[in-house]
């Protein structure tokens, strides 16, 4: 029955009937805080390109972290900027590792808060690579061993969860394997699946030092113009034994996570990166746009797009208001 029997503006008259018939709700449940560490203690170095957000060293985050648990973020994505970088990124599998210190000092302070470690090692290497240079390009096979190490050490010190940001074939099942040989049979793997090379990572690697010396990342992580290809990545990965799968970035890829969540059945990650972020807070800083709305629309969308759990710089401001 069309019009006028058909008023779609009449459930659209009052604030209390708009919340009835709401579709999509964002709650604090759904939102991971990424987090940098730094060496040092008593360091707050902010990232200029990203508002909001500094390095920290291990004392100031576990600080960070008590205030961001109080106002209700459950779960946070850590980042590390090491002391000293090598060839293959193999700092990262350190007991004394800056992610390893980061850990065991926030699973100490903060029992329940749910500590998530980036698995990668684009931010251990002196080149920016996320893995072993063998001929100008990253090395797959070698890597996904030292990857496995890094998770490996992280489990060690306590981490909750793990989640490789790497994008090398056949990462997921190595790692899987080696958590479990370590029994570790319980710690679940969030596997960045369909992460795109993407401009939007530009001011993160500011914050996490990350840079590729030489060339870009193109021959590991996914062309912007694909999405088949982004279903058999996850295809894979959830074979190999992905827990979670993400997509990254979100904003330019809301059909990606539309398209993973009709076509499997496991709990979906988007990752609202940098350079989304950045936007944002640009434009607001400019008073172009209206931040608060803009930011709830954003993370709105990306959940009514499919995704299950978002990874935002924005989640520490609109957790406040959820
Ligand atoms: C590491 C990694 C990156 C991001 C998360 N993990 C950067 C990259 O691939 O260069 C980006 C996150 C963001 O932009 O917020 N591989």
């Amino acid at each position: 029955m069309s019009f006028p029997t058909t008023r779609l503006r009449r459930l659209r008259q009052t604030p209390v009937l708009r919340n009835l018939v709401r579709e999509t709700i964002l709650t604090r449940d759904d939102l991971i805080m990424p987090l940098f560490v730094c060496p040092g203690t008593g360091v707050v170095n902010p990232i200029s390109s990203m508002p909001g957000n500094s390095q920290l060293s291990v004392d100031m985050l576990v600080e960070e972290c008590r205030r961001l648990y109080g106002i209700g973020i459950q779960a946070v994505l850590l980042f590390g900027i090491p002391e000293h970088k090598d060839e293959h990124g193999l700092v990262a599998c350190e007991h004394n590792g800056i992610v390893q210190q980061a850990v065991r000092a926030l699973k100490k302070a903060l029992p329940d808060l749910y500590v998530i470690a980036d698995v990668c090692n684009c931010e251990y290497t002196v080149h920016g690579h996320c893995g072993t240079i063998v001929d100008g390009d990253v090395h797959n096979d070698l890597t996904i061993e030292t990857l496995a190490r890094q998770s490996v050490s992280l489990a060690q010190e306590g981490v909750d969860m793990v989640a490789p940001s790497d994008m090398m074939d056949g990462r997921v099942g190595v790692i899987r394997k080696a958590l479990d040989e370590y029994g570790f049979y319980n710690l679940p793997i969030m596997a960045y699946s369909a992460k795109y090379a993407s401009s939007f990572y530009g001011p993160f690697r500011e914050a996490a030092e990350s840079a590729p010396k030489f060339g870009n990342r193109s021959t590991y992580q996914m062309d912007p113009a694909n999405g088949n290809e982004a279903l058999r990545e996850v295809a894979l990965d959830i074979e190999e034994g992905a827990d979670i799968v993400m997509v990254k970035p979100a904003l330019s890829y809301l059909d990606v996570i539309q398209r993973v969540k009709t076509t499997f059945n496991i709990p979906i990650a988007a990752y609202n990166v940098s350079g989304e972020y950045s936007m944002v807070k640009a434009a607001a800083a400019n008073g172009w746009i209206d931040e608060k709305r803009m930011v709830r629309e954003i993370l709105t969308s990306i959940k009514r797009a499919g995704s299950d759990i978002i990874i935002s710089y924005h989640a520490q401001d609109i957790v406040k208001e959820l």
